[in-house]
C-alpha cells in the first residue's frame, strides 16, 4: 500500500505537508501524545494543541498548513504507528533512544494506549523485543 506518512515533512528543510518535525519532542514531551495524534489527526482549526510550555508555545490547529492532517487510527495499526512515532523521535526529532524502546517509563511495544483494539494484557515483559 502507499505509504501515508509519505507526505509528512522531515526535519524542517522544507518539503512535505504539515509542519516540520524536528520540533515534535518538545511538542509532544509525552509519547503518548505523539502517538494520539496520529491517530486521531488536527483537532479542530484554531485549537491549540501540544506543549504550551515549550518555547514558541502550544502549536495551532490548521495555523501554518490552512489544512488538518487526517487521522491515521483506522489505517494503519498500531504497530504502524509506533514505528512512524518512532522515527519521528529519533531521527527526525533527535531524541536519543526515545521512550518508545521500551526502557524505563517507556511505551512498551504491544501495549500501545490507543484505548481500542488492544490486545490484552499480560504476555508483556518489560523490554519486550519486536525490533527493526
Ligand atoms: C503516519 C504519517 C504521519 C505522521 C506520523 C504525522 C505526524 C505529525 C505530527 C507529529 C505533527 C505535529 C507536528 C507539530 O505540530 O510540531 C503533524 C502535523 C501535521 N501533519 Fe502530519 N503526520 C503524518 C502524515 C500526514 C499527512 C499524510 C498529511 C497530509 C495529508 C499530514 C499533514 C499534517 C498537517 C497539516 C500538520 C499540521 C497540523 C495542523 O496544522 O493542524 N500529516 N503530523
Amino acid at each position: 500500500m502507499p505509504t501515508p506518512a509519505a507526505g509528512l515533512s522531515s526535519d524542517g528543510a522544507g518539503g512535505g505537508t504539515g509542519r516540520p518535525l524536528n520540533e515534535v519532542v518538545t511538542v509532544f514531551p509525552d509519547p503518548a501524545e505523539h502517538i494520539a495524534w496520529v491517530q486521531n489527526g488536527s483537532p479542530a482549526a484554531g485549537t491549540p494543541y501540544g506543549n504550551p510550555d515549550r518555547p514558541g508555545g502550544a502549536h495551532i490547529s490548521s495555523e501554518t498548513s490552512g489544512g488538518p492532517m487526517p487521522a491515521f487510527g483506522d489505517l494503519l495499526t498500531e504497530e504502524e504507528i509506533l514505528a512512524v512515532v518512532r522515527y519521528e523521535r529519533e531521527i527526525l526529532g533527535g531524541e536519543s533512544e526515545s521512550a518508545l524502546a521500551g526502557g524505563e517509563g517507556g511505551v512498551p511495544a504491544g501495549e500501545v494506549p490507543t484505548g481500542e483494539a488492544q490486545s490484552e494484557g499480560g504476555e508483556t515483559s518489560a523490554g519486550g523485543g519486536s525490533g527493526g
